[in-house]
């Protein structure tokens, strides 16, 4: 069934309490990320950011999943368009990247592709034990998204990101933590309570202070957006090429 027959586009949005939820809700398709779903989140972003009564922007998954990443089915019909990542997926790492409020994420199972290089622009992190980080960028026959090139070298220094980005080696949450991605592990059950506990926190700070440190302390985005750029020239290249196409095939068509 097409997701949006019953009106879920794969994304559930909600703001309480001064926190703007963004939940994956695709559950059956282990919250692979489609066009409608990058358009929803990239709207969450921006009105969030413009709301007044909203302070903090959180993550969550579902479903045991925090996302599969991108749509693989998406990334044929875009290569057969030629066009590339797509506008979609760049508007919605536009308005991450320059989003101003602080981001929460919280982590419960595979976070792949897009569901691990997204957490690298957000603030705090947290994930269950069962959580794992992984993006297989090169088996597909592609490159990194999302800015990962540039931030995850300074993140967790060129070997570690050489592991993951290039690799594509699995992290567990442990290493996860250890290289710097993941703030902190708890428990499945007290994962969503704790990470409302963190974006509860930094809604109560005084929020002008708070931006500013932010602000400071992410640095010039405008380095980020061009490598979004460089990046998607080079993955939309990768997209149209045989040995992409055949790795989609093989997990389209596997048994
Ligand atoms: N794109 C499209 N559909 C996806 C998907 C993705 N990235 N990830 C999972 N799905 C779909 C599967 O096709 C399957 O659909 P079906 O029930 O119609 O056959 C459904 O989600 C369940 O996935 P399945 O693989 O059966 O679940 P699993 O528990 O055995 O494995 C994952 C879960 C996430 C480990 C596995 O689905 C996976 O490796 N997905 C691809 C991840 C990936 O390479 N992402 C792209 C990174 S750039």
């Amino acid at each position: 069934m097409n997701d949006s027959d019953d009106g879920n586009i794969g994304v559930v949005v909600s703001i309480e309490n001064t926190i703007s939820t963004i939940r994956f809700n695709r559950t059956e398709k282990k919250n692979a990320i489609t066009r409608e779903m990058y358009s929803a989140m990239a709207k969450a972003l921006t009105e969030g950011d413009q709301n007044d009564s909203v302070r903090v922007h959180l993550f969550l998954g579902g479903g045991g999943v925090f996302s599969a990443g991108n749509d693989l089915r998406d990334f044929t019909g875009h290569s057969l368009e030629g066009a590339g990542l797509g506008n979609e997926v760049l508007s919605f790492l536009g308005a991450l990247v320059t989003a101003e409020k602080p981001i929460v994420a919280a982590v419960d199972g595979p976070a792949i592709g897009v569901g691990t290089t997204l957490l690298m622009h957000c603030d705090y992190v947290l994930a269950t034990p069962r959580s794992y980080f992984q993006t297989p960028f090169v088996d597909l026959g592609l490159v990194p998204e999302a800015g990962s090139s540039l931030v995850a070298p300074r993140l967790f220094g060129p070997q570690r990101a050489f592991s993951l980005l290039a690799m594509g080696q699995r992290w567990s949450a442990e290493e996860a933590m250890h290289a710097g991605l993941v703030n902190k592990i708890v428990d499945e059950r007290e994962i969503e309570p704790a990470a409302l506990e963190v974006a509860a926190i930094l809604a109560q700070k005084p929020q002008q202070a708070l931006l500013t440190t932010r602000r400071l302390l992410r640095g010039d985005t405008a380095e980020i957006l061009s490598r979004i750029e460089e990046e998607a020239e080079h993955f939309s290249r990768h997209l149209a090429s045989e040995e992409a196409q055949a790795a989609f095939s093989r997990f389209i068509n596997r048994d």
